[in-house]
C-alpha cells in the first residue's frame, strides 16, 4: 500500500524544512502531554503519604497548567505546520494536474469523461490531502506518544506493561484486515463517484436537448438509479467502519480491565505504590484515544492510497501529441505552403483495427493561395484540415508545412502559425472581447476590432448592451449559430495566422454576409494561405484552386472553371445549386 504513495514523496520533499520543523513540535508536545500522568501519580504519592495540605494542591494545579499551555501553544504549531504543507501541497498538485490535462491531445477528452476527470481534481484530490495532513499528523502524534508512554510504563512494571498490552496485536490485525476491505469499498464509492459527477455534468452541458426531447423524468430516474448504487455502495463503508470502531472500544476496554485487575493485585503486593498504579491507568486511559484514531488514520490512508492512484493515472497518462521530435527553431517564420504526400490516415482505437479514413492524398498548396474543399458529409475534410496543426498526428512525413513535416516544428510554433475555424465554435464564458482575444498575449482593442470587422460582427456587438464585454456563453447572452461562428472567425483572424482553415465555419451565415465575409477575408489574408471547407458553391468558385473529396480520396482538383468543364461532381453540385438558386428567386 504504501509505495502507491511514492508519488507523493517528490511533492513532500518541496517542504522538508516544515516537515523538520513540524516534527520537532510533535516531539515537544509529547514529551510535556507525559508528564501529566506523572505529576498526577506524584501528587497521589505525596498526598496519600504526607498529608493534604492547600499548598500542595496550588503547587500540583499549578505544574498541571503551566504543561497544558506549553502543550496547547506547540499543538496548535504542530497542526498549523503540517497542515499547511498539506495545503501547500494539495495546491502543487491540482496546478500539475491541470497542466497536465492541458497538454493532453483532443482525442484524450474522446476517451475520457469530463465528469470523471473533475471528479478526480476535486474528491480525489481532498481525499490526498486527507493522508498529507490529518494522516501524517494523527500518526506522527500516536506514535511519539505511545513510545514515551510505553518508556514510562515499562519502567514502573514491566510484567503489567506486558498483560495489559496483550490485547494489542489483535487490534493490529484487526485494523489490517479492515483497513484492505475499507479499500476495497472506498475505490468502489469513488468510481461510482465519478460516474455521477459524469451524468450530472453532461445533464448540464446538454440541457437543452434534454429538455426538447422531454427528457427530463428519465435523466432524473437514471440518475436516482446510479446514486442509489453510489449510497447502497457508501453504506457497505459505512457498515464496515460501524463494526470496526466499537470492535476497537472493546479491545481497549479489556486492556483497561486487565490493567486494574492485575495493578490492583501488583499494589496490594506491595510491588507498585499507589502513585504509580495513578500513572499507569492514566497512561493506559490517554493511549485509549490515539489507538482508536489510528483506525480512523488508516481509513484516511486506504481512501488516500485509492485516490492517489487515481491522481497518478491523470498525471502519468503521456500526451499522445508532444514535441519531442522538433528539430527547427522556435523561432522559424512560416510561410504557409501546406503539403499533403500520399496520405494515409486512420483514427486512433483503443480495440480493433483501425478505419483508415483518408486513402493516399497528395496536395499542395502553396504559400498564400486559397484552397476549397468541398465533398459529401464524412468524406474526411474535417479530418484532412485537423491534420495541419496536429490535432490528430498523421505518419511522419505526410504532413508537410513548407516542405518540413509538421513534426519538425514545436507545436507553438506550428499552431500559432495555423488559424482553424472548426466546425462546431465553442465559446467561453467570458466576453467577446476576451473571446475574440483567445491565445493573443497582448490583444489590443484596435486589433480585436479589426478582426471583428472581417468577420462581419462588429456592428452587431456594438449594439448589445455592454458591447464588446457583453458576457457570452453559460454567464452571459446566448449568441445566435452565426453570431457564434462569426466570433469564431474573429477569434482565428486577429491571431494573424500564415494559414487559415475554415472548416465549414459560415456554414450558419447567410450567403450575402458571407460573401462580404470572403471579400473582405480576402483582403486580409493577402499573401496567406487559406483552405475554405464549404457545400456552397458561391463560398468556394474564387478560391485558386478547388479539390472535390469523395470517400477520403481526392476525385477532382482544379480551378472552378476547369471543375465544370470535367462534368463530374462538382458540376453537379454546381446545377443543383444554380437551380434552387433559381427556384428562390422565382419561388
Ligand atoms: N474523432 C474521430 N474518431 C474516429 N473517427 C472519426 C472521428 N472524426 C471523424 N471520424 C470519421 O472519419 C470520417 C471522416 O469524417 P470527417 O473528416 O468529419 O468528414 P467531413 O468533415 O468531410 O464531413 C467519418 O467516417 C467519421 O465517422
Ligand atoms: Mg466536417
Amino acid at each position: 500500500m504504501w509505495t502507491k504513495l511514492n508519488p507523493l514523496l517528490p511533492y513532500m520533499r518541496k517542504y522538508w524544512r516544515g516537515y523538520v520543523v513540524g516534527s520537532v513540535c510533535t516531539v515537544a508536545a509529547n514529551a510535556i502531554r507525559v508528564q501529566i500522568p506523572r505529576i498526577l501519580g506524584a501528587a497521589g504519592d505525596d498526598m496519600l503519604k504526607k498529608g493534604v495540605t492547600w499548598q500542595k494542591i496550588y503547587h500540583y494545579a499549578g505544574e498541571l497548567i503551566v504543561i497544558a499551555i506549553a502543550y496547547s501553544i506547540l499543538l496548535y504549531l504542530m497542526r498549523w505546520i503540517l497542515i499547511g504543507i498539506s495545503r501547500d501541497i494539495e495546491f502543487d498538485l491540482r496546478n500539475d494536474l491541470f497542466r497536465q490535462l492541458e497538454k493532453q491531445s483532443s482525442s484524450y477528452y474522446q476517451e475520457h469523461r469530463t465528469g470523471d476527470i473533475m471528479a478526480r481534481m476535486t474528491n480525489d484530490l481532498s481525499a490526498v490531502r486527507n493522508v498529507l495532513g490529518p494522516a501524517i499528523m494523527y500518526t506522527a502524534n500516536t506514535v511519539m506518544f505511545s513510545a514515551m508512554a510505553l518508556y514510562y510504563l515499562l519502567r514502573i512494571s514491566p510484567f503489567l506493561t506486558l498483560t495489559a498490552l496483550a490485547p494489542m496485536p489483535l487490534v493490529s490485525i484487526l485494523i489490517q484486515y479492515m483497513g484492505r476491505k475499507i479499500h476495497e469499498r472506498f475505490e468502489r464509492i469513488q468510481a461510482m463517484f465519478s460516474d455521477i459527477s459524469a451524468q450530472a455534468q453532461e445533464n448540464f452541458s446538454g440541457a437543452r436537448l434534454v429538455r426538447a426531447f422531454a427528457q427530463e423524468e428519465a435523466q432524473i430516474q437514471a440518475f436516482e438509479r446510479s446514486n442509489q448504487e453510489y449510497i447502497r455502495r457508501a453504506l457497505r463503508l459505512v457498515r464496515l467502519m460501524g463494526m470496526l470502531w466499537p470492535t476497537l472500544e472493546f479491545v481497549l476496554g479489556l486492556s483497561m480491565v486487565i490493567a486494574l485487575l492485575v495493578g490492583g493485585h501488583e499494589v496490594l503486593a506491595h510491588r507498585i505504590g499507589i502513585g504509580q498504579f495513578i500513572t499507569f491507568t492514566m497512561f493506559m486511559y490517554m493511549l485509549m484515544w490515539p489507538i482508536i484514531a489510528l483506525g480512523y488514520v488508516i481509513n484516511l490512508f486506504e481512501r488516500g492510497t485509492a485516490s492517489m492512484m487515481r491522481i497518478h493515472e491523470l498525471l502519468t497518462a503521456e500526451p499522445s501529441i508532444e514535441d519531442r521530435g522538433a528539430t527547427v527553431a522556435a523561432e522559424t517564420e512560416i510561410r504557409g505552403e501546406v503539403e499533403f504526400r500520399d496520405l494515409h490516415f486512420a483514427y486512433p482505437v483503443e480495440t480493433g483495427d483501425p478505419v483508415e479514413v483518408l486513402h493516399g492524398i497528395s496536395l499542395t498548396v502553396p504559400a498564400g493561395s486559397s484552397l476549397a474543399l468541398v465533398g459529401p458529409t464524412g468524406s474526411g475534410k474535417s479530418t484532412l484540415v485537423s491534420l495541419i496543426p496536429r490535432l490528430y498526428d498523421a505518419p511522419p512525413g505526410s504532413v508537410l508545412v513548407d516542405g518540413r513535416p509538421v513534426r519538425a516544428y514545436p507545436l507553438d510554433t506550428l499552431r500559432r502559425a495555423v488559424g482553424l475555424v472548426p466546425q462546431e465554435t465553442f465559446l467561453f464564458s467570458t466576453t467577446i472581447r476576451e473571446n475574440i482575444a483567445f491565445g493573443v498575449e497582448h490583444a489590443e482593442m484596435p486589433g480585436v476590432l479589426r478582426a471583428a470587422e472581417a468577420a462581419h460582427i462588429r456592428e452587431e456587438v456594438e449594439q448589445f448592451p455592454h458591447g464588446f464585454e457583453t458576457m457570452v456563453g453559460e454567464r452571459g447572452l446566448t449568441l445566435s449559430g452565426g453570431q457564434k461562428q462569426r466570433t469564431a472567425l474573429a477569434r482565428a483572424v486577429v491571431r494573424d495566422p500564415r494559414i487559415l482553415i475554415l472548416d465549414d465555419a459560415l456554414a450558419s451565415v447567410d450567403t450575402y454576409t458571407e460573401e462580404r465575409i470572403l471579400e473582405e477575408l480576402r483582403r486580409v489574408m493577402q499573401g496567406r494561405t487559406t483552405i475554405l471547407i464549404s457545400h456552397r458553391i458561391s463560398t468556394v468558385r474564387n478560391a485558386d484552386r478547388i479539390a472535390v473529396l469523395v470517400r477520403g480520396r481526392i476525385a477532382e482538383l482544379g480551378t472552378h472553371d476547369e471543375l465544370l468543364a470535367r462534368n463530374g461532381y462538382y458540376a453537379e453540385l454546381f446545377r443543383k445549386q444554380l437551380l434552387e438558386e433559381e427556384l428562390a428567386v422565382s419561388g
